[in-house]
C-alpha cells in the first residue's frame, strides 16, 4: 500500500533516514522541519500519514496533533508520534493529543515501517469507502455486417433525435478510419480529426478534444474522421479505448458510426459499447453475416443484454420477412426502418439529416423510436411537446397532448 508521508523532525539527518527507509517502501514523501510548516504541509499536501517528532523550533509535536485532531479532514490521519522523551506520562500526553503509536528515539527504522504499514492497512479497513464514482455516460456503437447497410444514415440521425429525447450532452464519432462521411452527412467542416485524437493518446485532454470537434447547429459535438488516406496509421486497441473514455469524459451519450471492415478497430468500439445498434437488412447474406458479428461480440465477452437490432430500408413486400429474420438471429428486431430511397439519398446529399428537415416522415419515426430505446430508464427525458415531436411521442404512447 503506497502513501503519501508527511516527516515532521527538525534533525536533518534523522529525517533524511526515515525517507529513505520509507521511499524504499514505494512511499512518497515531504518533509516540515518545524510545528507551523508541519501543519501548512498537512493542509496543502494532504499526507495519508503524519510521523511527527514531539521537539520542534516553534510549536511542538503535542500542540501540533491536537491543532490537526480538532479539524474534521484530519480527524482520521494516522499519525505516529516520535521522541526521545521515554516517560509513560509523555506518551500519554501525546496519545491523548491524538497521536495513534508513539515511538521513542533512537528511532528502530525497521519498527517505524512496519507502524506505517499497519497503520495504513487499518485505516483502510476502517475508512468510510469512497462515494461510488460519478455515472458515467454510455457509449452507443451502431455498426452492422456490410458496406452500405445504413450505419452513418442511422448514427447521425439517432444523435440528432437524441438531443430531443433527453437533457443530455450527446457526442456522435465518425468511427470509419478511412473514407467517412459524417462531414457529408452533417454538413460540417473541420480540419482536425480522429486521426489527431489517435496520434496524441498519451497527452488526451479536454482542451485537445475541443479543437478537433466540430458542433452541428442541433446541438451535437461531432468528431469526424481521418481527411485523408495518407492520414491512415496502425491503430493499437488501447488508443481507441483512450480516445473514447476522453470523448465520454465530455458527454454523457457517445455515438459511434462504425465502419464495414470488421477489424481491431471496429471491434474495440465494438467491446466497448454499453449499447449496440446492429442494422440488418431483409437478406440471407446480410442475417448469417449479422449473427457472426453476435457471435463476435459475445466471444469478446459482451452479454448482448443491450442489443438493438434494426431492420433497415424494411419494405413490406420483401421475401424475407421479420418474422424469418428474427429466426435467423434468434434476436427480436427492436425498430424496423422503412425503406425510403428518395428521402434518404436527398438528406444524405444534401447534408441535413431527416430529424430535422422531415420530422413527421415514416423514416424519421422510426428513428425516434430508437432514441427512446437507446434512452430508456433515463431520468432526463424530455418530456414531448406536441407539435414538431408529436409524431415521434404518439408512436411510443406517450401523452402528446
Ligand atoms: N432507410 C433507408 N431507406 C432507403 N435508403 C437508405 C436507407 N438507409 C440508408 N439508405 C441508403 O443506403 C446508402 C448507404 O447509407 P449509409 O451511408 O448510411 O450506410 P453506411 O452503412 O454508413 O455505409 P458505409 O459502408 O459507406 O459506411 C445511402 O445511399 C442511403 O441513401
Ligand atoms: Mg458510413
Amino acid at each position: 500500500m503506497k502513501a503519501k508521508i508527511l516527516i515532521v523532525d527538525d534533525e536533518p539527518y534523522l529525517v533524511r533516514l526515515m525517507e529513505y527507509a520509507l521511499k524504499a517502501e514505494g512511499h512518497e514523501i515531504i518533509t516540515a522541519g518545524t510545528g507551523t510548516d508541519a501543519i501548512k504541509k498537512a493542509e496543502t499536501e494532504k499526507p495519508d500519514i503524519l510521523i511527527l517528532d514531539v521537539m520542534l523550533p516553534d510549536l511542538n509535536g503535542i500542540e501540533v496533533a491536537q491543532y490537526l485532531r480538532a479539524k474534521p479532514e484530519f480527524v482520521h490521519l494516522p499519525i505516529i508520534m516520535l521522541s526521545a522523551l521515554a516517560q509513560v506520562t509523555d506518551k500519554i500526553e501525546g496519545l491523548k493529543a491524538g497521536a495513534d503509536e508513539y515511538l521513542t528515539k533512537p528511532v528502530d527504522l525497521r519498527e517505524m515501517v512496519v507502524r506505517v504499514t499497519m497503520l495504513l492497512e487499518r485505516r483502510a479497513l476502517t475508512q468510510p469507502k469512497a462515494a461510488p464514482p460519478a455515472s458515467r455516460g454510455k457509449i452507443i456503437t451502431v455498426c452492422g455486417p456490410k458496406g452500405g447497410i445504413g450505419r452513418t444514415f442511422t448514427a447521425t440521425n439517432l444523435a440528432l433525435a437524441l438531443t430531443k429525447t433527453v437533457s443530455r450532452k450527446i457526442m456522435l464519432l465518425d468511427g470509419n478510419r478511412q473514407l467517412g462521411d459524417i462531414d457529408l452527412a452533417l454538413n460540417l467542416r473541420q480540419t482536425r480529426t480522429l486521426a489527431d485524437l489517435l496520434a496524441r493518446v498519451d497527452r488526451l485532454d479536454a482542451e485537445l478534444v475541443r479543437t478537433v470537434m466540430a458542433t452541428h447547429s442541433a446541438g451535437v459535438d461531432v468528431i469526424l474522421a481521418p481527411a485523408h488516406l495518407a492520414d491512415l496509421q496502425p491503430v493499437q486497441p488501447a488508443a481507441v479505448r483512450k480516445v473514447a473514455s476522453a470523448l465520454l469524459d465530455m458527454c454523457d451519450y457517445l455515438i459511434v458510426d462504425t465502419q464495414a471492415v470488421i477489424d481491431d478497430f471496429t471491434e474495440t468500439f465494438i467491446n466497448i459499447a454499453d449499447v449496440i445498434v446492429l442494422l440488418v437488412q431483409a437478406e440471407i447474406s446480410t442475417c448469417r453475416n449479422a449473427k457472426l458479428l453476435m457471435e463476435l461480440a459475445r466471444s469478446d465477452g459482451q452479454t448482448l443484454d443491450n442489443l438493438i437490432v434494426v431492420l433497415n430500408q424494411f419494405n413490406p413486400s420483401d421475401e424475407l420477412q421479420p418474422a424469418d429474420i428474427e429466426k435467423i438471429l434468434y434476436q427480436k428486431i427492436a425498430v424496423k426502418v422503412p425503406a425510403n430511397h428518395e428521402l434518404v439519398q436527398y438528406s444524405l446529399n444534401r447534408g441535413v439529416p431527416v430529424v430535422v428537415s422531415h420530422p413527421k416522415q415514416n423514416v424519421t419515426r422510426a428513428i425516434f423510436q430508437l432514441a427512446d430505446l437507446v434512452a430508456s430508464n433515463d431520468d432526463k427525458r424530455i418530456a414531448p411537446a406536441g407539435g414538431l415531436f408529436e409524431a415521434a411521442g404518439s408512436l411510443f404512447g406517450r401523452r402528446t397532448s
